[in-house]
């Protein structure tokens, strides 16, 4: 049996030898046009970080314990990470995210990927990951403590100002080092390596024959691939797709017809470990967002050209969520940070 094996598979190498085009392997039952819409998806070999915030060791280990510090909450109860939550894929697993001030408008997305995004927030109202970090510290609904307070109270953390001193030599702590820091640290959390780039890279054994139809529908008569795009299956913009809420969406910051009920095209990375889904976490799982995607939305004039009745048969809708299911990363495990603690007072 191994003998044959061997032999099979030398008998392979041979003919691969002397087959001198370079034309897709006829292992692949799609063809060629399977093979040309993966060259989109390959991913980035590198992360990349702006010039006036480069990556260092130091600024990412500072920025962790911030995201993980309860203290940067007014009442000591609340992180980023309460809501963005590394065991949810970096979201908090509810419809409406919960802060300090009770239930938010919309639901917390994921931070995976970041470091490629362009505009933040569903309603892209930020434009940067250091413009976005101190807004959630200050606003009464997510961790209300007033910024004014926020250096004053790491100042009284011993190892916070050693941390500072360290990760922006000459600076130290201030409130744009805070952004700096956490920003830095976001850049880091990036979706691990799928089953779904496994295939892209060559390993056709990867994903099964009905996540492969899946992909082609992705890209073809589910025109999922006109917003979902790239390696990170994003365009970065904003679009409506017709979810029945109220939420005007981008239009509050660009008041343009197209842009009424438009929100930000999400990541698909990691995507099933995310439920519910939509900014308003109307969704509950990938079967229904297929659903929605089939009936083509609610009919209104922003409602984006993109959208429209699929007609989708089952067998089309299973594949669809098939080929989801292949987005979902080797998951790290994430090591929390030990937090910094105040010194000891004097005298003891
Ligand atoms: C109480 C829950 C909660 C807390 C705490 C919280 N967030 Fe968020 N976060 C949200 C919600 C909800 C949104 C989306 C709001 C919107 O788009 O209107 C969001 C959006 C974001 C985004 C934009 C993501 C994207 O894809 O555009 C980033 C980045 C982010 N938060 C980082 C942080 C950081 C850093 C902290 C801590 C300093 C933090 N969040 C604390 C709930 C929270
Ligand atoms: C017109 C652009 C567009 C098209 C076409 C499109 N999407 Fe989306 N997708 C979006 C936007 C925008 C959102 C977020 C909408 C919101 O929350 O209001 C979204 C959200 C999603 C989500 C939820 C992700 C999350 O974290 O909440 C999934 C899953 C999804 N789309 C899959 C698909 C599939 C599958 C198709 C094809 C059948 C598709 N999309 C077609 C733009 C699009």
């Amino acid at each position: 049996m191994a003998f044959a094996r061997k032999f099979v598979t030398a008998l392979l190498a041979a003919t691969s030898l002397l087959c001198l085009t370079p034309a897709a392997p006829a292992a692949d039952p799609a063809g060629p046009s399977l093979q040309a819409m993966k060259r989109d998806y390959a991913r980035p070999t590198a992360v990349p970080f702006p010039a006036d915030n480069p990556y260092t060791v130091e600024k990412v280990r500072l920025g962790q314990q911030l995201f993980f510090d309860p203290r940067l909450s007014g009442d000591n109860t609340r992180s980023c990470a309460t809501c963005h939550n590394p065991a949810l894929s970096w979201g908090d697993g509810l419809a409406k995210g919960i802060g300090t001030g009770g239930t938010l408008g919309r639901r917390s997305p994921t931070i995976l990927n970041l470091a490629w995004a362009e505009l933040l927030m569903w309603d892209g109202r930020k434009d940067s990951l250091e413009a976005q970090a101190l807004g959630p510290i200050e606003s009464g609904m997510e961790m209300n403590l007033a910024l004014k307070d926020v250096v004053p109270k790491l100042e009284k953390v011993d190892g916070y100002r050693t941390a500072f001193a360290l990760a922006f030599p000459g600076e130290g702590l201030t409130l744009a080092n805070v952004a700096k820091a956490i920003a830095t640290y976001e850049r880091t959390v990036v979706s691990g390596t799928a089953p779904f780039d496994r295939w892209v890279a060559g390993e056709e054994g990867a994903i099964s024959d009905g996540a492969k139809r899946g992909f082609r529908l992705f890209n073809t008569k589910g025109n999922c691939a006109a917003c979902h795009s790239g390696w990170n299956l994003t365009d970065h913009s904003f679009h409506d797709i017709g979810l029945p809420d109220k939420d005007i969406g981008r239009a509050e910051h660009l008041p343009l017809p197209s842009m009424r009920h438009a929100f930000k095209t999400p990541t698909l990375r990691d995507v099933a470990r995310r439920a519910p889904y939509m900014h308003d976490g109307s969704l509950p799982d990938l079967w229904a967002v297929v659903e929605h995607y089939d009936k083509g939305g609610t009919a209104r004039p922003s409602l984006s050209p993109e959208m429209r009745p699929l007609r989708l048969t089952p067998q089309e809708k299973a594949d669809l969520v098939a080929f989801m299911l292949t987005l979902t990363g080797e998951a790290d495990p994430v090591t929390l940070p030990a937090l910094p603690v105040p010194a000891q007072p004097a005298g003891f």
